[in-house]
């Protein structure tokens, strides 16, 4: 591929489509967006009132365009099998957005496909690439913390969407929410050993009715002894919120959100800062450093930050706790190497 810019083809631009397509107009070095596809004609339209790119309603249009060296799959996590066997196929290689699938065969599917192809896959585990996440993941690597003990992990959503389809994903709280969480456990803890997760629907009517939670609870028994639990919502009611903490035996690393400023308002009755509101603010910085590491990894034709086997496992790891959630009772899961990489698989019980 040598020097030359690779070009990005840009499947669904929507919430986060934007973020992406916004991060490589103004300039991820070594890319350029070559093509966007979305199947919603008036996403398109408001794409093309801010960049000058060609477009088309049909991802096929992108795998055809021979300007598309590379995709990035920012569709609902149903479409993502088979738009990731679609890319592989045609060479192209894939930044997929979370999750990889939504369930264990599609996941593998798509990363044997890559594999195959020879191309490269990384999946989008923006925490990978935040500052603060990056620091507690040195500090802990460095030994600082010493023994751990614990990973308290927390993430929440202000309110569920309006209806069950735009969660875009059944099952989203643990599958299309969680994972980052699951993800996070790994990266920065170890491998999983065990899963337990309680959910409850305390807040959406409209995913009640199509049989999903709202809130969940999952307790983590990690391969190195130490213990982790992970709280998620979907109705916070007060913003995003994503917090983690460490606990080791010489040390604690506490990650919380950050201010949006350092502008405190100070009133009769109370005072405070002003936190971040949704992931796009608390994760700004991420997004785009996500892309520069994936784009320098395809230049290179280097390991990515986070894996396809990465990927998976957090689509094997959040059907354990799916299983749980259903079945009431923990979930122990094997692992194996395979080409050095670990994979997992949940033990049939
Ligand atoms: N990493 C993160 O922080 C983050 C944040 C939000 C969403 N996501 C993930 O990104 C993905 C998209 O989420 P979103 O919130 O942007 O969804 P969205 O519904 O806002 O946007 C999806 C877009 O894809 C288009 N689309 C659907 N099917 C298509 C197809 N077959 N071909 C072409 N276009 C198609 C839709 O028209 C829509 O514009 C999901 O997997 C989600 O989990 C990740």
């Amino acid at each position: 591929m040598g020097s030359r810019a690779i070009g990005i083809g840009l499947a669904g631009v929507g919430g986060i489509g934007h973020v992406h397509a916004a991060n490589l107009a103004a300039g991820v070095p070594g890319a350029r967006l070559a093509r966007v596809a979305d199947s919603s004609a008036s996403a398109l339209r408001r794409i093309g009132q801010l960049y000058e790119v060609p477009s088309s309603r049909f991802y096929g249009d992108l795998l055809d365009d021979p300007r598309v060296d590379a995709v990035v799959i920012a569709t609902p996590p149903a479409t993502h099998p088979e738009m990731v066997q679609l890319a592989t196929a045609a060479g192209k290689h894939v930044f997929c957005e979370k999750p990889l699938a939504l369930d264990i065969e599609s996941a593998e599917a798509g990363l044997s496909a890559a594999k195959r192809a020879g191309v490269v896959l990384q999946v989008g585990f923006h925490r990978r690439f935040d500052a603060d996440y990056m620091l507690a993941k040195s500090l802990i690597a460095r030994g600082e913390l010493g023994r751990i003990y614990g990973f308290f992990d927390s993430m929440r959503d202000m309110e569920p969407p309006l209806s069950a389809e735009m969660s875009g994903a059944q099952q989203a709280l643990l599958h299309d929410a969680a994972c980052h969480d699951l993800d996070a456990a790994r990266w920065l803890v170890g491998e999983v050993d065990e899963i337990t997760t309680f959910g409850a629907n305390l807040a959406s009517e409209p995913l009640r009715a199509v049989g999903q939670v709202d809130h969940a609870i999952t307790v983590l028994r990690f391969e190195n002894g130490s213990l982790g639990t992970i709280d998620n919502t979907l109705a916070s009611g007060y913003g995003f919120d994503c917090k983690c903490e460490i606990v080791g035996s010489e040390g604690t690393v506490r990650i919380d959100n950050p201010y949006l400023s350092n502008v405190e308002l100070l009133t009769r009755r109370t005072s405070g800062f002003e936190r971040t509101r949704t992931f796009l603010d608390r994760f700004e910085h991420a997004y785009p450093r996500e892309l520069e590491s994936f784009v320098d990894a395809v230049h290179r034709r280097a390991e990515v930050a986070v894996s396809g086997e990465d990927g998976l496992a957090a689509v094997v790891l959040a059907t354990a706790a799916q299983r749980s959630l259903e079945t009431n009772r923990s979930v122990r899961l094997r692992r194996r190497l395979c080409e050095g990489q670990v994979r997992y698989a949940m033990d049939e019980q």
